[in-house]
């Protein structure tokens, strides 16, 4: 069971050092192959085990300050994997939202599914529906899966339903700006993340939150996903205290 919470979020928080920390942390949860083949064990291995890893991290983030948890779990480019691969994982995430339904629950934390549900497969995409639904009133962590996610294939498809309210006159062209755009992203209730980590010593960002992380800080660690652990996590954001974010502005 993750461990009860009773943090209130209307309330400030209450973290275990100061609020400068990031309120967003979004995470490309990458090196679970990797950590399967060094031990011999099938890649499937690797994804259980980041699976324990989510958890962990879910259970901290109120400790840490961190509002908003966004992880990187399946993207569009993703079905390029072997069958096996990608139905095991899609197992996996079938038993990640039934095993966990309950207990994210009770903890308060607000579950959110981002990507194209269309490919997905039906039974699924009714969990996610379920496991929002259930959550949707919840003001703890909110808990955002990237699922079947790739941000060009979301700005795409936000773009289609803008322009389909454009044609049907329901939004002027003249008042599209950024603002505008971004309330058709899968993302529209979520502040941007402050904080974008990368595990398994990649340095890039492979399709995740590109609109989003424009102004993000980023860290590429060499830590493999699983072996990913909340002291590590705690470093990233303290360090992130000490990062000067300037928004496009001048050095003060
Ligand atoms: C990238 O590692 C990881 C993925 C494509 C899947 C991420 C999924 C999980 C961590 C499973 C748990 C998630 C939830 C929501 C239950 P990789 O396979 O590309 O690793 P490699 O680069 O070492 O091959």
């Amino acid at each position: 069971m993750l461990v009860k919470q009773d943090v209130a979020y209307d309330r400030p928080l209450e973290p275990s050092f100061d609020s400068n920390g990031p309120k967003h942390v979004a995470i490309i949860m990458d090196g679970n192959g990797r950590w399967a083949q060094a031990r011999g064990r099938p890649r499937l291995y690797g994804h259980h085990a980041g699976a324990r890893r989510v958890r962990e991290m879910v259970e901290n983030c109120p400790r840490l300050g961190i509002r908003y948890l966004t992880i990187f779990a399946f993207s569009t480019e993703n079905w390029k994997r072997t069958q096996t691969e990608v139905t095991g994982l899609m197992d996996l995430f079938r038993r990640y939202i039934t095993h966990e339904m309950r207990a994210l629950n009770d903890n308060n934390v607000k579950v959110l599914f981002v990507g194209d549900r269309v490919r997905l497969d039906p039974k699924l995409v009714a969990l996610m529906a379920e496991l929002e639904a259930l959550t949707t009133n919840n003001n703890g962590v909110h808990l955002t899966i990237a699922l079947n996610y790739g941000g060009r294939d979301e700005v795409a498809r936000a773009t289609r339903k803008l322009a389909e309210d454009v044609a049907s006159n329901r939004l002027d062209p003249q008042d599209v700006d950024e603002t505008t755009l971004a309330r058709y992203l899968d993302t529209n209730i979520l502040p941007d993340p402050d904080l974008v980590i990368r595990t398994s010593g990649e340095a890039r960002i492979s399709n995740f939150l590109l609109w989003q992380s424009a102004y993000s800080e980023y860290e590429f660690i060499d830590t493999l996903w699983p072996d990913f652990s909340v002291d590590e996590l705690e470093r990233l954001c303290r360090s992130f205290f000490f990062r000067k974010r300037r928004f496009g502005g001048a050095i003060a």
